[in-house]
Parts: structure tokens; sequence; C-alpha cells
């Protein structure tokens, strides 16, 4: 069973300059909430209470006025610097003394999921302790993703960007990992682009034949929110459900107290915390 997580949420956030200039990207609003609330949503779900946030240097302030030590949502949230943004696999590398012997999930800061089948397919992947897993989304680019090639069942290669056509199956920045990731990481050479890459990690599992994959179905979606253009589709599309459903999305308390993590009590001193707001007034019909 994996029970825990770590969020990636640092990086530059080039793409959207000059919102990131002062502002780190997971700290931008998606709709009616920061983005950071969508990943960290997805691994409550999975049943992940113990997590590791790594940010940029200085950021650690702005995330804990927001979420604090998590707490306030029946979980526990630490915090790690990352001085330079070197790759996605750094973060098992940062990660290494909140790992320890175990299995850890890793999601990407500026993910966004959402879909009923989803929390089923997250649960059915939790169980698996060896080897790595990775959710695959069909997507009309795929030469701007890592993407897998699927032979029978199998992955059979695995491309980060791939100039030539391989599949339309991207890799989405949600991954199952055992404790061998800390090692493999550790291994890791820079790519061309200077950084540690997590697909070269995704391939040392695969040589090995511990790579294992889920599709994220038609039912559900996936977005990364790198450019202005996904940040507004994702903040649309988060509106439209909102609106015509009567239900948040990522609501982190709602998520913590249908499982129990926290109670009543809690939820009015959220309530008091965001102040008046639409968020807060969602949590009081709770
Ligand atoms: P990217 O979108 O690849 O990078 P970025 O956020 O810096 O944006 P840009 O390309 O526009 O400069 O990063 C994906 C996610 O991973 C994002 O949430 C930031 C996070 N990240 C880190 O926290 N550390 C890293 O070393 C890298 C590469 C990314």
């Amino acid at each position: 069973m994996i029970k825990k997580g770590i969020i990636l949420a640092g990086g530059t956030g080039t793409r959207l300059s000059p919102l990131t200039k002062a502002v780190n990207k997971q700290l931008l609003p998606i709709y009616d909430k920061p983005l950071i609330f969508y990943p960290l949503s997805i691994l409550m779900l999975a049943n992940i209470k113990n997590i590791l946030m790594i940010v940029n240097p200085g950021q650690i302030e702005n995330f804990k006025s927001l979420l604090g030590d998590g707490k306030r949502f029946g979980i526990k949230i630490q915090y790690k610097i990352q001085k330079k943004p070197k790759g996605l696999a750094d973060a098992f590398i940062l990660g290494k003394n909140f790992i320890k012997k175990d299995n850890v999930a890793l999601i990407l800061g500026d993910n966004f999921f959402y879909g009923q089948s989803l929390t089923d397919k997250l649960e059915k992947s939790l169980t698996h302790t060896v080897g790595s897993r990775i959710f695959l989304k069909n997507v009309k680019t795929p030469e701007n993703f890592g993407v897998a090639k699927i032979i029978n069942n199998k992955i059979k290669k695995i491309i980060e960007k791939p100039k030539k056509f391989i599949s339309n199956y991207a890799i989405t920045g949600l991954y199952f990992f055992d404790n061998k990731v800390i090692d493999y990481a550790k291994k890791l050479k820079p790519s061309k682009r200077g950084e540690i890459e997590i697909t070269d990690i995704l391939n040392i599992y695969k040589n090995s034949g511990n790579l294992h994959y889920e599709h994220i179905g038609r039912g559900a979606i996936w977005s990364d929110a790198g450019k202005i253009e996904d940040m507004t589709n994702i903040s649309s599309f988060v509106q439209s459900v909102e609106k015509v459903q009567s239900i948040k999305i990522a609501c982190l308390e709602e998520i913590s107290l249908s499982k129990k993590w926290i109670n009543k009590k809690t939820i009015l001193k959220n309530i008091n915390f965001y102040g008046n707001c639409d968020y807060g007034n969602y949590l009081k019909k709770l």
C-alpha cells in the first residue's frame, strides 16, 4: 500500500510569465481556488495523508499560510526546498528522508485530473507494491509530452517529447513507485536539457519488466496548467462543472470529512479561516 506522496510544486513557470514573476504557478487561481488544491485533492482521494511538498526557495511561508501543516485537512504536510529546478526525478533525492523504506506516489503540482472512475483506479493501483505504475491519457499532441508505446498490453517504449510519432498515450503527472526509485534517481545523469528525467527512471523500471500502467479513460480529463490557455481552459471547466452540478471540485475539507479524517468542528474552524467567500459558504453546507 502506498501511504506517502510527494507534490512537486517548484519550477520556474516561465511559460506563464509575467504571472509567475512574483507568485508561484501552483498558487495561481484555477477558477475559485489555488492550483495546488487540485493535485493535493488527488492524493487525498487516493487515501494518502502523509505528504511532502517540494517548493522553491523563499516560498515555504506562502504555501504554509494557505495549507499549514495539513492538520486543517486531517493530513500531514511537510515542506522541502528545491534550490534549483533540476528535474522531476530530483523529487526522490530531495524526498529520500521522507520516503525512508516506503513506497511513494509523486504528483506534479500543476496537474489537473477529474473524472468518475479515477478514484477507483487510484485505489486499485495503490495496492501494487512492486515496480512503478503510471497513468496514460490519449492526447492530440503527443510531441509535447512524455509518451508510452504499448504493444500487447505492455509498455514497449517511453520517449520524452518524441519528434517522430510513436503513440498518442501521454504519461500524466501522477506516478506510483516502489522504494527502488531512490536508488534509480541517484544514478541518473542530467539529460541534454540539463534535467534529471523521470522518463529515465521509467525506462529503468520498463527494462526490468516492472513498469505498469492504467489508462485514464474518456470519462476522465487530465491537463497540466503549463500555459495560459491551459489555465483558462481548466478554470472554465471547473466553473461549468461546479455551476451545473452545485458541487465543488477539489474541496479539501469535503474530501477529508467524507473520509472521517476531520469532524464538523474542524470544518467550522476552516470556515472562519477562509472568511466570507464562496468556498467558505460551500463548507457551511457540508
Ligand atoms: P514544468 O511545467 O516542466 O516546468 P515549470 O513549472 O518550471 O514551467 P515552465 O516550463 O513554463 O518553466 O514542471 C512541471 C511541474 O513540476 C510544475 O508543477 C513544477 C514542477 N517542477 C519542480 O517542482 N521542480 C523541477 O525541477 C521541475 C522541472 C518541475
